[in-house]
């Protein structure tokens, strides 16, 4: 299964979100990232992290808006799937808890396993250096372009300065 899994999920991939614009050219970039890191996994630990690279924003697809947050909602589907470790990876990137617990959404979230793993923090590793149009940026940019595209008052901006240190150990 899993050297097909990174087939499956850029099908869905292409099917849900590439009408998405930038989004879409910020995932094709995350793959790409996933491409070159894979190389220090196992083939099929490689794979898994093709599949979630691909994968870990499929919850922006408007068909897929269940909880309005989009790991929850990327999660539930890929459960939906069948594809419970894509769903744990996807639900728990990029530190999601803090904004999970602002939006109000922490059991929707516990519903997921978080995976402590080297491909959980390669996953983040490859997200945190994409930009949101796909250009390849530094940690320290991709944290400064978040804070400054999302408003003061939005609550992205204080979930990832909670998630800093985390994310930046995965990094
Ligand atoms: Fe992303």
């Amino acid at each position: 299964m899993s050297n097909s899994i990174a087939i499956w999920a850029s099908d869905q991939a292409i099917c849900l979100i590439s009408s998405l614009g930038n989004r879409w050219l910020h995932v094709q970039s995350v793959v790409e990232q996933a491409r070159w890191v894979s190389q220090v996994f196992g083939e099929s630990e490689g794979e898994y992290l093709m599949a979630a690279a691909y994968l870990h924003d499929i919850g922006y697809a408007p068909e897929l808006k269940r909880a309005g947050f989009h790991l929850i909602d990327g999660a539930i589907y890929l459960r939906a799937q069948g594809y419970e470790r894509l769903a744990y990876l996807v639900a728990h990137h990029s530190e999601s808890q803090f904004e999970a617990r602002f939006r109000g959404l922490e059991s929707e979230l516990a519903q997921f396993l978080r995976e402590h793993s080297p491909l959980a923090e390669a996953l983040n590793y490859c997200d945190m250096t994409t930009g949101p149009q796909g250009q390849r940026v530094s940690f320290e940019e991709r944290i400064a372009d978040i804070l400054s595209r999302y408003g003061e008052t939005d609550i992205v901006v204080p979930s990832y300065t909670l998630g800093y240190a985390s994310i930046a150990a995965s990094v």
